[in-house]
């Protein structure tokens, strides 16, 4: 959990955005419900190594450099991710990619105080993703520093079936944008590796776009409710400086981030999909399973849970716990649940089952 600059302000970053966000993520309390990585995406870096071939930190944008940042972010609690590229450049073509440069560039960062990088695939030699990313795999873990490692390969080459040998999170999908069509497919597409997730080694459906403005407050709901779900890295992308309450509502739901950050870590699955809506379930901590009932149609459905399809026995009783009302439903439930869901929006539920 953390934020990253691209969704937002693409290339127009510099380190006072970043610090700024960092006393951002602390002063709305994100940071202590889990938001502690503040990623620095593309565009931090000169275009020219140094006579040495070291990166060199933009001094347009970044004057202090980027250890003073890692410094400073750290003396908030919280930690520093930035951003390279599996290539001769990343994907802007504004600064240098890693690729021949993996064993440098990972000591650099680790003697700037780095704990996460992000690697794209843009510029490359047309070599396989496989051949490319592991070096910089070796090259992390020879760092001494440990250091998440984001791979950003777009999921062409299915990294689901080998990233978790590679890195900690794996994208699934091409970009994200801020649109219901953009953020409903990358979910759907993230959906069918969901038996590739794992502690440790996560599909990643890009970032969030909650709070850019693109969606209504019901769609973010859905996004923020699938990604959660889904077990899904979850990276703020919008200006934590600037945040309306409407969005801290959605992004801070402690509720919602209890399911994702679960200790079992197992990824939901779309058990059931009928027409315009479907039902999303999986596993939780202490024999609970999370449901999440979606309506991708133009008008209000009502949409069914049945617990065959979701893993419970027909005849258990459960408590149903609303996570966007934040109520304990009264009744207890058996064999299936029921809701009438407006359109682009959802219902996502804890089932906790109880003995009799
Ligand atoms: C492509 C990635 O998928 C994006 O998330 C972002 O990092 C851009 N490249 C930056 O150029």
């Amino acid at each position: 959990m953390g934020w990253n600059s691209w969704n937002h302000f693409n290339c127009m970053i510099d380190e006072n955005i970043i610090k700024e966000t960092a006393d951002a993520l602390v002063s709305t309390g994100l940071a202590k419900i889990g938001y502690n990585y503040v990623n620095i995406d593309d565009c931090w870096a000169e275009i020219s190594r140094d006579d040495k071939g070291a990166l060199v930190p933009k001094n347009s944008s970044f004057p202090s450099g980027i250890k003073a940042l890692a410094d400073y972010v750290h003396s908030k609690g919280l930690k520093l991710g930035i951003y390279s590229d599996a290539g001769f450049y990343t994907c802007s073509k504004k600064m240098p990619g890693s690729l021949g440069h993996e064993e440098q560039d990972a000591k650099t960062f680790a003697s700037w105080g780095i704990d996460y990088l992000k690697y794209d695939n843009c510029n490359n030699d047309g070599t396989r993703p496989t051949l490319r990313y592991p070096v910089m795999t070796r090259a992390l873990m020879m760092s001494g520093r440990p250091i998440f490692f984001s791979l950003c390969e777009w999921g062409d080459m299915h990294p689901a079936l080998w990233g978790y040998t590679v890195g900690n999170s794996w994208r699934t999908t091409n970009d994200i944008s801020d649109t219901w069509e953009s953020m409903v497919s990358r979910a759907d597409q993230n959906e069918v590796y969901a038996d590739f997730a794992r502690p440790g080694g996560w599909n990643d459906p890009d970032m969030l776009e909650v709070g850019n403005g693109g969606m209504s407050r019901d769609e973010y709901i859905v996004h923020m409710s699938m990604w959660a779900i889904s077990k899904s890295p979850l990276l703020i992308g919008c200006d934590v400086r600037n945040i309306s309450k409407d969005t801290m509502d959605i992004i801070a739901n402690k509720e919602v981030i209890e399911v994702n950050q679960d200790k079992l870590g197992v990824q939901a699955k779309k058990v059931r999909m009928e027409g315009d809506w479907e039902v999303w379930a999986g596993p939780i901590s202490h024999y609970r399973v999370a449901v999440l009932l979606v309506n991708r149609g133009s008008w209000a459905t009502s949409i069914t849970a049945h617990w065959e399809d979701i893993g419970l026995t027909p005849t258990t009783f459960v408590v149903a716990r609303d996570l966007w009302q934040h109520k304990t439903l009264k009744p207890r439930f058996v064999g299936n649940l029921t809701a009438t869901i407006g359109s682009h929006a959802c219902k996502m539920y804890i089932l906790k089952p109880q003995l009799s």
